[in-house]
């Protein structure tokens, strides 16, 4: 898949999550292979132009991480110049913009999903970034409130007429949760109203389900959020299975790619350390049947090192069991 001058093979992209689409995580998925795109999580763009990209957690990274794209929380066309030029210094690959973001605080501020209610806003938001970049700039969104194809169709044509490059679909509705099935089938409605590039999101957590949701989709390319931390190499599964990748298998127990995920956490300032950790437990405790008391633990830890002793006492007496579904 090509936006622009970029090549993004395979086609797979980790998708942006606040707290854990970090440095670290990231280089945990290279280990693997198979990332066609990282992401960073998303970034205030009226925040960003202040940050200090060597101290903090959001912009922090290593060489190896790339191609990278950046994803802006934006309220309104007035934040993008600054937001653009620093991410040009910081040689950002893509630009993806937030509009589909449904949490209560991001909606308050005026961002994420409540853009797609804002068709002119968006309008101007997207025209004020092409005019700052000429390089990949993508945006990621929802369905929408309802099943709205008519609104839904002129909102997405819309962003392919302001100069969008590629758009990601999670395939569910604003207040549709995690549990609920995706509708995969809504990605192919959107396919045949633009001639952009269009990424399938949501639910895809193995190789089977990644045929499926392409089967269902015709997605140009699919990406992958909570499996990402759960098992990193899911990205590298699918690139050799479905896109015939040759990717070189990576055997790591489970214990030594949790060492691993520490070990690039350090690079973190202490105080920073230990949310990330927790929230990439979460995930990550799910490769256990008793996982919930791996995760418990870690989240009960006052700081970084306890938490570490305490997941590495569950790793010496539990081995890893059937895997429990996602949440
Ligand atoms: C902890 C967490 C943080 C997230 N943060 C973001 C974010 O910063 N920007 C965004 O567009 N979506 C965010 N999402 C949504 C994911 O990008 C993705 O759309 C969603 O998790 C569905 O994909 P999955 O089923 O592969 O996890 C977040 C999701 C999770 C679980």
């Amino acid at each position: 898949m090509n936006i622009r001058s970029l090549r993004i093979w395979p086609p797979l992209l980790l998708a942006p999550m606040a707290g854990l689409t970090h440095s670290a995580l990231r280089t945990t998925l290279l280990l693997y292979g198979g990332v066609g795109l990282l992401s960073t999580e998303m970034l205030s763009a009226s925040r960003l132009p202040g940050e200090n990209e060597q101290l903090s957690p959001y912009l922090m990274k290593t060489a190896s991480e790339r191609p990278l794209s950046y994803q802006l929380l934006v309220t309104g066309e007035e934040q993008i110049p600054a937001a653009i030029h620093k991410l040009r210094s910081l040689g950002a690959d893509c630009v993806d913009i937030n509009l589909g973001c449904p949490a209560p605080r991001v909606r308050r501020m005026g961002g994420g999903s409540c853009l797609m209610d804002d068709f002119s806003r968006v309008r101007r938001i997207l025209a004020c970034c092409r005019r700052e970049t000429a390089g990949p700039m993508s945006a990621k969104i929802r369905l929408g409130e309802s099943f709205d194809a008519l609104k839904l169709r002129d909102f997405c044509v819309m962003l392919a007429d302001e100069g969008l490059d590629m758009l990601t679909v999670h395939a569910r509705l604003r207040r549709e949760s995690f549990v609920r099935r995706p509708h995969w089938e809504w990605i192919g409605q959107i396919k045949q109203w633009i001639d952009i590039p269009v990424v399938a999101n949501g639910g895809i957590d193995s190789v089977e389900t990644a045929r499926l949701c392409l089967r269902q989709s015709g997605a140009d390319g699919l990406m992958i959020g909570r499996t990402a931390a759960t098992t990193p190499w899911i990205f590298a599964d699918i690139a050799r299975e479905v896109y015939g990748a040759g990717i070189p298998r990576l055997e790591l127990a489970l214990p030594d790619l949790y060492a691993t995920f520490v070990e690039a956490l350090q690079r973190f300032s202490p105080d920073r350390r230990l949310g990330r950790l927790k929230e990439f437990t979460h995930y990550f405790a799910k490769n256990y049947f008793f996982g919930h008391h791996l995760a418990t633990r870690v989240q009960s830890s006052q700081n970084f090192a306890e938490a570490r002793s305490r997941a590495e006492t569950f790793f010496a007496s539990n081995d890893p069991g059937k895997r429990t579904s996602l949440p």
